[in-house]
């Protein structure tokens, strides 16, 4: 993924508006930051709630075939043992004795130098050290005793207690195969290079479901999991142009793979995967089965049939979600400022569902009048809009515009001296900017309407 000046630039502005407002802070900045280390602010954790819910309403709520789980970060580390995460999770890396950075062997081309930041490090003449492999696991120690036999590892993936609590949720509950267990949690991988903002970080989280299913049916399963998580993304507004899949070539499948793809979304920086589907075939839960001892083989109590399940997954990245929905969202264009002079607004264009505040109320002033019609109107979206409204009685109207453009607010309501007479208010359209003049008595109907219409505008197939 190339991080040339322009693009740099792109993601900048994104970077720089996520601070501005609130999304999203650098960690430890008070202390000078912490590198790949992200802090999520009030409308950032918002945001990120939001796709939380959509997802699991998509994946486990709506459905009868998957349940959910919340699981332990640290687990027993053999789990890491029988996953291959300790034999295998390496990345070939090289140190740079010119700049002192290090970098990923295999990526050698595609990432600039930072010395010479028009030239890729294949191309900048940096002395290189020879590949060495690095475990991305973060070792840490599990207990008050710091010997050898107290190491685990902080998960780099979600997926595996969901492998190792299949017996659990097949005796507790009434599943049987085909179904799923998904769980969202925090993941942690020692990256070598964390560039792009939130794209590659050390702590992050996923969204990750394993569905079990017979042997014979995996290749069926795979298949329908990738259209609907395709379709699950475009569902959150993202552009479907900027959205496709990635198979894996054969010669390229993971050592537990039948068939994978990336669904990648086309970031400021280049084309970056968001999320995986793949058929792991039987490998994890006959690795477990193998590792504890205790046979993981499942039997079909209507035909009698024994055999370990296979298993399709599909993993998603929820910073990278985030990054997209960002991304895609973001857009600059003219608006008029209070005295009716152009100038340049930077604006966030989210799909209602994911806007953070669906709607903002501002009283034209400080009049008590105003401000007492505005707290109603605003209490009354509030209950209907899940608390996603805002009441902002600072700065001037155009002011108060931009705040919400900035933030993706669809919908602001203003209430002015003629409200007092007239009882009606005007609703301004963050993309169209017009303002229409609707009674305060159907303003919640207007509103509605209003958010309907844009809702569907994201309809694009
Ligand atoms: N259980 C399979 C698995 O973990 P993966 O492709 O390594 O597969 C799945 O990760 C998703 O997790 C990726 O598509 C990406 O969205 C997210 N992800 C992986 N590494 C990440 C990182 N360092 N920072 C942010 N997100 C990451």
């Amino acid at each position: 993924m190339a991080t040339g000046s322009s693009v740099e630039r792109a993601l900048n502005d994104i970077v720089s508006l996520c601070k501005r407002r609130g999304f999203v802070f650098p960690s430890s900045e008070l202390y000078g930051g912490f590198a790949a280390s992200w802090d999520y602010g009030p409308l950032g954790v918002e945001l990120k709630n939001l796709i939380k819910r959509l997802w699991w309403d998509e994946m486990v709520t709506s459905r009868e075939d998957v349940v959910g789980m919340d699981c332990a970060v640290t687990m027993n580390p053999r789990i890491w043992e029988a996953s291959g995460h300790v034999e295998s999770f390496h990345d070939p890396m090289v140190d740079c004795k010119t700049c002192g950075q290090r970098f990923r062997a295999d990526n050698l081309s595609e990432e600039y130098c930072p010395k010479s930041p028009s030239k890729k490090v294949s191309e900048c003449g940096g002395e290189l050290t020879p590949a060495r492999n690095f475990n991305l696991m973060f070792k840490i120690h599990w207990g008050p005793t710091e010997e050898e036999d107290s190491i685990s590892y902080l998960r780099p993936e979600t997926c595996q207690p969901l492998f190792t609590n299949f017996r659990n949720i097949t005796t507790a509950t009434r599943m049987r195969v085909p179904f799923g267990i998904a769980q969202i949690g925090k993941a942690f991988r020692n990256e070598i290079t964390t560039k792009a903002f939130l794209f590659r970080q050390r702590e992050f989280e996923q969204m990750e479901m394993e569905f079990f299913c017979h042997p014979s049916e995996a290749q069926e399963w795979y298949e329908k999991w990738r259209e609907v998580r395709l379709n699950w993304h475009k569902s959150l507004g993202l552009n479907p142009a900027r959205l496709r899949t990635a198979p894996h070539p054969p010669d390229k499948l993971a050592h537990y793979a039948k068939a994978a793809l990336d669904i990648e979304y086309q970031f400021p920086m280049g084309w970056g995967e968001i999320e995986g589907v793949h058929n792991r075939g039987d490998w994890d839960l006959s690795r477990h089965g193998q590792f504890s001892g205790k046979s993981l083989e499942y039997r079909d109590d209507r035909t009698n049939e024994r055999f370990i399940p296979y298993c399709v997954e599909t993993s998603a990245g929820l910073d990278r979600t985030f990054l997209a929905l960002m991304s895609d969202a973001y857009d600059q264009d003219m608006a008029p400022n209070d005295k009716g002079e152009m100038e340049k607004r930077d604006v966030l264009r989210f799909r209602p569902r994911v806007a953070p505040i669906t709607v903002a109320v501002f009283p034209l002033s400080r009049k008590p009048d105003l401000e007492e019609l505005a707290r109603k109107i605003e209490s009354d979206l509030r209950r209907v809009y899940n608390h996603r409204s805002m009441y902002d009685e600072t700065g001037s109207i155009g002011k108060r515009y931009r705040r919400q453009d900035e933030i993706g607010t669809p919908l602001c309501i203003t209430v002015d001296f003629d409200t007092l007479e007239d009882h009606a208010v005007t609703i301004r359209n963050r993309d169209t900017m017009q303002q229409i003049r609707v009674s305060m008595e159907t303003v919640a109907t207007a509103v509605a309407d209003q958010i309907r219409d844009m809702e569907h505008s994201f309809d694009r197939g």
